[in-house]
């Protein structure tokens, strides 16, 4: 049997919140989904970590994230309604946005990702948990994953990954688990001189963020081959990263891997 890689590191001490589960019924997507009674206390939990991490990611992040952060309109005030979100994103790239309850099971959030839909949570972490969270929130959501889903080319690998995990046998779903870990969440892109973040695991993450830039990670070539044969292990932090040129070498590389693994064809 497969298991996710968070129940694998979890074993028997899991957290209940990172139990993917399976979705019972249909969920809200774009204009369907009404906004959440936010306290005020919810929308400074936010604001503190977007201020955080705007303060930290200067220098680091890629362009392609700073260019999402200002076509989603995001700011410190106030955590962004969904509905908002949703509509910015697919005028820019036709992805729409689900409102989902927590961390789903795999066979569902990758229907939606194949079909141009971006599962999200809508509530906030706790004030305890500001500095690090095991489980998903919309701040890991909103901040970390939707400013790269403005981005075209990275909008089409991210449709592609989704159709080719449905048809994924065995040791395939392995492999493509391992590109979305070292793409989607901890994926680094040519940027300038320098290495810019665009995973999401290192954009929400204060401590993904010292560690990616410090020194602190092998910085190696964006390759299929090696990505998927590395290992990861989701509660420590990442000893190796790979970066891009460019998303359309992410396009092109992923596709050629998939079709030669008869995943997209
Ligand atoms: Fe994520």
């Amino acid at each position: 049997m497969v298991v996710s890689a968070y129940e694998r590191a979890a074993g028997d001490d899991i957290d209940p919140r990172c139990i993917p589960q399976r979705l019972r019924e249909k969920v809200p997507v774009g204009d369907e989904i009404t906004v959440p009674d936010y306290t005020e206390q919810d929308h400074s939990n936010w604001g503190h970590l977007f201020r955080r991490q705007l303060d930290l990611l200067p220098g680091h992040a890629s362009d392609a994230f700073f260019e999402g952060v200002e076509i989603l309109g995001m700011n410190k005030h106030r955590i962004p309604d969904l509905s908002d979100l949703s509509q910015k994103i697919f005028n820019a790239t036709g992805w729409k946005i689900a409102r989902i309850p927590g961390l789903l099971h795999e066979s569902d959030f990758l229907k939606m990702v194949s079909q141009r839909i971006f599962p999200s949570t809508d509530y906030i972490r706790g004030v305890s948990e500001l500095d690090y969270t095991p489980a998903p929130d919309c701040f890991h959501d909103m901040f970390g994953h939707m400013p790269l889903l403005t981005q075209p080319a990275f909008a089409d690998y991210y449709q592609m990954f989704g159709q080719a995990s449905l048809k994924a046998k065995g040791s395939q779903r392995i492999k493509l688990e391992r590109l979305h870990w070292f793409t989607v969440e901890f994926g680094l892109i040519k940027t300038g001189a320098d290495n810019g973040i665009y995973g999401a695991g290192i954009l929400s993450s204060k401590n993904e963020v010292g560690h990616a830039m410090s020194g602190g990670a092998e910085i190696v070539k964006f390759s299929t081959d090696r990505i998927t044969s590395q290992d990861y292990d989701v509660w420590r932090l990442q000893p190796t990263l790979f970066v891009l040129d460019s998303f359309e070498q992410l396009v092109t590389e992923f596709r050629a891997w998939a079709e030669a693994e008869s995943l997209l064809n």
